[in-house]
């Protein structure tokens, strides 16, 4: 097989934009000695599924689940995988640079980046906080809402990540885009030109665009990456635009690399990422459904053997590949069915 698989063992320091503003460190603790455990915990069939929900219609009570599960998350002690600043360098760590792939290609370094592993990637990534803070919280069946800036009233920051009293809330963010502010799907750092009432109807047709017209896996999935290959051979539609382009709506417009969300390394200390991820999961989904069903990689044996390693919520390092990456039932998660105003938008 040529698929990706990360040498977990020879983590090293992180490739980091000019002017960074954390240290080049996001190798995770490992166990010692070196013990992973391979992926088995598929949902039982007819166990309760958690269902992911447009977060701007979750009310106080489960945004208060959230809430409490990320301050625990920050409470927790550095050396736990489970800490929230941890579970931030498992992103860097995957995204600058940090594992090279296995001999004898130990010169290469893993991108999840603009590749055909974007997605399943970050599934898997999201499966395992949401999973960690459902068991933190005492609430196994806790989902991490979708924030869905691809419909009309999402197309805002939820209101709870602008409270500064809450967990939700961030520093590092540019101070402009606050609710009501409307954001711009397809956003260029620092022109806000397209006027408010405008941004609506162009965010539907430039959402059209990616996903209807973006009709092929190498279009919207981006690009093959196999055992062997260069990182970042070709980014996919939507993860070009809306999901670098809210990356960096949300961080700060004065900072080198738009930090903490504009910039791999340092976006997922920023709560705000995990509904936005979730988003994109959904859209990878909606993506595979249309026009009665689209291709995405699952004939090639490389995609689904493709490898990645994380801690789960019992402190295990768990060993995943993409194949158990695509039924998110047996994953036990599902998105709640939502309106798709873009899908009749044609510009
Ligand atoms: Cu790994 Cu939203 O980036």
């Amino acid at each position: 097989s040529r698929a990706i698989s990360p040498d977990v063992a020879n983590c090293g320091p992180v490739e980091l934009p000019p002017n960074a503003i954390t240290e080049p460190f996001c190798c995770p603790i490992l166990p010692s000695p070196l013990k992973i455990k391979d992926f088995k915990d598929f949902a039982k069939p007819n166990a309760p599924l958690r269902v992911r929900k447009p977060i701007h219609l979750v009310d106080d009570e489960y945004m208060a689940k959230l809430e409490k599960g990320i301050a625990i998350m920050k409470s927790l002690p550095k050396n736990d995988p489970r800490n929230y600043i941890e579970q931030a360098k498992v992103h860097c760590v995957y995204c600058n640079g940090g594992y090279p792939q296995k001999p004898p290609f130990q010169n290469l370094k893993i991108d999840i980046h603009r590749s055909w592993l974007f997605y399943p990637f970050h599934r898997w990534y999201i499966y395992f906080f949401e999973k960690i803070l459902g068991s933190l919280i005492g609430d196994p069946d806790f989902a991490v809402p979708f924030w869905s800036w691809d419909s009309i009233e999402g197309m805002q920051m939820p209101k709870h990540f602008a409270n500064p009293n809450s967990s939700l809330f961030h520093n590092l963010r540019d101070p402009a885009h606050l609710p009501p502010y409307i954001v711009d799907l397809n956003y260029h750092v620092g022109a806000d030109s397209t006027t408010q009432d405008q941004q609506v109807s162009y965010n539907l047709a430039f959402m059209y665009k990616q996903m209807v017209l973006a009709n092929t896996k190498e279009v919207f999935m981006g690009g093959v990456y196999r055992f062997g290959d260069q990182a970042q051979p070709a980014i996919g539609s939507v993860e070009q635009a809306p999901h670098n382009t809210v990356h960096k709506w949300v961080g700060r417009a004065d900072l080198p690399s738009q930090e903490d969300m504009g910039t791999f390394y340092t976006a997922a200390r920023d709560p705000i990422f995990y509904p936005h991820h979730t988003n994109i999961d959904r859209l990878w989904g909606i993506w595979t459904s249309l026009d009665g069903g689209r291709q995405d990689y699952r004939d090639d044996q490389d995609w689904l053997d493709s490898e990645f390693y994380f801690y789960d919520e019992n402190l295990d390092l768990v060993r995943v590949n993409i194949r158990d990456s695509l039924d998110t039932k047996k994953l036990g998660y599902v998105y709640e069915e939502f309106e798709i105003p873009w899908l009749n938008a044609s510009p």
